[in-house]
């Protein structure tokens, strides 16, 4: 079993990892050799939509998930101090030989299209009104964190945007993970997505966690 990297950040700014992050943490784990033969010849761009506390691209760093060295781990965020959070949790686990920039956007906003070879997405996916608006200044520290957890309509506002552009992020090669939870109805968005786009979609890993059931599917290109 690969070790989960040590975390310590201010959780009224930053969501803290929960049994939906390890759920990705063992999604990858799972998926180790696959990606390790997948890019084994050639450096691939890693890019983390959401990083949060940082828990995700550093376990990917630290356990050499993607085989090449000197592959670019991008961790995205909306969230001015997940990105801070997510370079400090590279520094406590001493991730010193990635390359690893962090990005504040909005989802692949500021990312060039078909660059991406491995995406990670653990969305705000609980069910609720709305989005939250993006607060006007960074001490909202409230606000920041509501953004980590509602997902609009179904909990799919946020998923269904990233589902939309996945043509366009992901490299011919590309690969993206992605968590669902039951009340985002995955089986019924993953048969449209299908209907509309021609892909491969697998289950990687599903659990009960508590009420909430959470599932991570695979998307590559057909
Ligand atoms: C459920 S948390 C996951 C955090 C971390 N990846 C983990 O697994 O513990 C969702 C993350 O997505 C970020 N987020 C929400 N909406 C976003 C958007 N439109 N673009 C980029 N990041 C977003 C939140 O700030 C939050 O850090």
């Amino acid at each position: 079993m690969l070790p989960t990297p040590y975390v310590k950040c201010d959780y009224h700014k930053v969501y803290e990892p929960a049994e939906d992050s390890f759920l990705i943490l063992d999604c990858l784990e799972k998926e180790h050799e696959f990606l390790k033969q997948r890019f084994s010849n050639s450096l691939a761009i890693v890019c983390e939509i959401g990083s949060g506390s940082g828990i995700v691209t550093t376990f990917l760093m630290q356990n050499k998930i993607i085989p090449q060295e000197n592959s670019i781990h991008l961790a995205v965020d909306i969230n001015p101090w997940a990105l801070e959070a997510t370079l400090d949790t590279a520094k406590l686990n001493s991730c010193k030989n990635n390359f690893l920039e962090v990005i504040q956007t909005d989802l692949n906003s500021s990312i060039r299209n078909n660059q991406v070879d491995v995406l990670i997405f653990n969305p705000p996916y609980v069910p609720a009104e709305s989005v939250p608006d993006v607060p006007e200044s960074r001490e909202e520290a409230d606000q920041w964190l509501d953004l980590a957890l509602l997902g609009g309509k179904d909990g799919m506002a946020i998923t269904d945007k990233l589902l939309q552009q996945l043509e366009q992020i992901l490299s011919p090669d590309g690969v993206a993970y992605i968590l669902f939870c039951a009340r985002n109805k995955p089986k019924e968005v993953i048969q449209t997505f299908l209907n509309s786009y021609r892909w491969n979609v697998k289950l990687v890993e599903t659990r009960k966690a508590g009420w909430e059931v959470l599932s991570v599917y695979s998307f590559t290109r057909r």
